[in-house]
């Protein structure tokens, strides 16, 4: 009995500390073309680190890694660990734009499948990533292409995990980063097997308004729409409705903003009419653009908790984007919903770290309150020692699950 009551004490602080902590996602994407040296990469701050990106070549139709990125790819893994080596870093490919249709011409040939999905793998391992994200895919209105999207996903898995098991190494990761919407008029992502395959997928929860596709100011990662459905809210809902469970999904953060050129700059508010983008040829700006050069701060920067945005305005120049409050909301949002954390695009726009700070310190997470939570538990397991002889057994036999559930992530 003694016994049964130490080792339960013993192991109810590790259970608060460990599983909780280390399933709650927080990951961030790193972008060569940023520039921005690794080495200054402040990982103690993500448990992911993402490197974007890697290519498919569109002859062979394996894995493309440009000349200019791989001296990078083969130190990111050691670097970002020197700061915190519990960080797991992925290596994330790009399907977007133009690259789509190298994407299915890939997915649709078995033979080229395969080429990619071995060659993906080979160089994860090679360079030292823990997984691989594929990015940014969009639901398409070809439902033999979405069939094929899902075969592509099973076959990747099922590689993935003999190369596992061949090695004797941990599967690598598998995760997706989608477009916010999961369906597009009749057709939907292969949800079931994109919920059988992949680790979590990441939401890109923004780009809804931008200065080039329309003529008012717009919150362009706007959480909440009082006259439309053009939110996060919705999209999360969305993604639910259709299948995923809330805890396979991550929230897309933005670190950066747009810019619009107001039409009067006395009429400023979220919705006014602009004539196009402003400061960029698109009107995107990077956070730190905004805090270092526009000097986005104190009356300028107003806080609209009605759709959890900021916007900041210079003169004739409207700048919707996140700041610490709309941050720090978002990522409440995200525990409230269940999901699995979020992921930022990307590291080098935040201002010496301050979204990244405001990411970590949100009061609901359950590491803030573990020392409360104690003071209540132990009293009580102390003096309920009966129950907790058939208590431990059956928390251990949890613990035992959490612990697979998360060396699966
Ligand atoms: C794609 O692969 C072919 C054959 O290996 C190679 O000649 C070509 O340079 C690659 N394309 C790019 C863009 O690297
Ligand atoms: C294949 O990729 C190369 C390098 O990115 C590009 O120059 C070429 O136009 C592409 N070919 C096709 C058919 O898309
Ligand atoms: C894929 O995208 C990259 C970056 O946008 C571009 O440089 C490259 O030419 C594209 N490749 C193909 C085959 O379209
Ligand atoms: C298993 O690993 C060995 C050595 O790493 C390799 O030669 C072999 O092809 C692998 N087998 C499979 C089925 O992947
Ligand atoms: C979706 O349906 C609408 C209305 O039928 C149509 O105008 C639109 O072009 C469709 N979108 C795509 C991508 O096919
Ligand atoms: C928003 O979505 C709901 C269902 O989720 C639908 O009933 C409603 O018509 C939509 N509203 C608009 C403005 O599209
Ligand atoms: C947010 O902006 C909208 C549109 O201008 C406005 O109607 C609403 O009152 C604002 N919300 C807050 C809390 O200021
Ligand atoms: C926005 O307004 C400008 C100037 O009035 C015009 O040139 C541009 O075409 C408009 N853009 C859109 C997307 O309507
Ligand atoms: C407005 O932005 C410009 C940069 O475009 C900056 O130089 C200027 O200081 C800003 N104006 C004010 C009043 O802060």
């Amino acid at each position: 009995m003694l016994f049964t009551i130490t080792s339960f004490l013993l192991f109810l602080p590790s259970l608060t500390s460990s599983s909780e902590a280390q399933t709650w996602i927080k990951a961030g994407h790193w972008y060569s073309v940023s520039q921005f040296p690794v080495p200054f990469i402040d990982s103690t701050l993500f448990t992911h680190l993402t490197y974007a990106f890697a290519y498919i070549n569109n002859s062979t139709h394996e894995l493309l890694i440009t000349p200019s990125d791989e001296p990078y790819m083969v130190t990111f893994t050691d670097t970002v660990r020197q700061r915190n080596p519990s960080v797991t870093t992925l290596l994330s490919i790009w399907t977007g734009d133009s690259n789509f249709s190298t994407f299915y011409s890939m997915a649709t040939q078995p033979s080229h499948r395969s080429r990619f999905i071995e060659s993906s793998i080979q160089r994860a391992r090679l360079y030292g990533f823990h997984g691989l994200e594929l990015c940014c895919v969009k639901p398409d209105t070809s439902t033999t292409k979405m069939d094929t999207m899902g075969i592509l996903f099973d076959e990747w898995r099922t590689a993935i995990n003999r190369e596992s098991k061949n090695s004797t190494r941990s599967p690598l990761f598998l995760t997706l980063a989608a477009y916010n919407l999961p369906s597009i008029n009749t057709t939907s992502f292969p949800m079931e097997s994109i919920r059988r395959n992949f680790d979590w997928v990441h939401i890109v929860a923004y780009f809804y308004h931008l200065p080039t596709m329309e003529n008012f100011t717009g919150a362009h990662s706007a959480l909440y729409d009082p006259s439309s459905n053009v939110s996060t809210d919705h999209r999360i809902k969305e993604w639910i409705s259709r299948g995923l469970p809330a805890k396979k999904m991550v929230l897309g953060l933005p670190y950066q903003g747009y810019a619009w050129t107001l039409l009067d700059p006395k009429a400023s508010k979220i919705g006014s009419a602009a004539t196009g983008p402003a400061i960029t040829a698109d009107g995107a700006i990077s956070y730190k653009f905004m805090k270092s050069v526009m000097r986005c701060d104190g009356e300028k920067v107003v806080y609209n908790s009605t759709y959890v945005t900021n916007y900041c305005i210079n003169g004739s120049v409207w700048i919707g984007f996140d700041d610490v409050e709309a941050i720090r909301t978002k990522v409440s949002y995200a525990r409230e919903k269940g999901l699995l954390g979020y992921d930022v695009w990307h590291v080098a726009n935040d201002d010496n770290w301050v979204l990244s700070k405001a990411a970590q310190a949100d009061e609901k997470d359950p590491r803030n309150k573990r020392h409360p939570l104690l003071v209540i538990l132990l009293p009580i397991a102390a003096t309920v020692a009966l129950v907790l002889v058939s208590a431990t057994w059956y928390l251990r036999k949890r613990a035992r699950r959490n612990k697979g559930e998360f060396f699966r992530l």
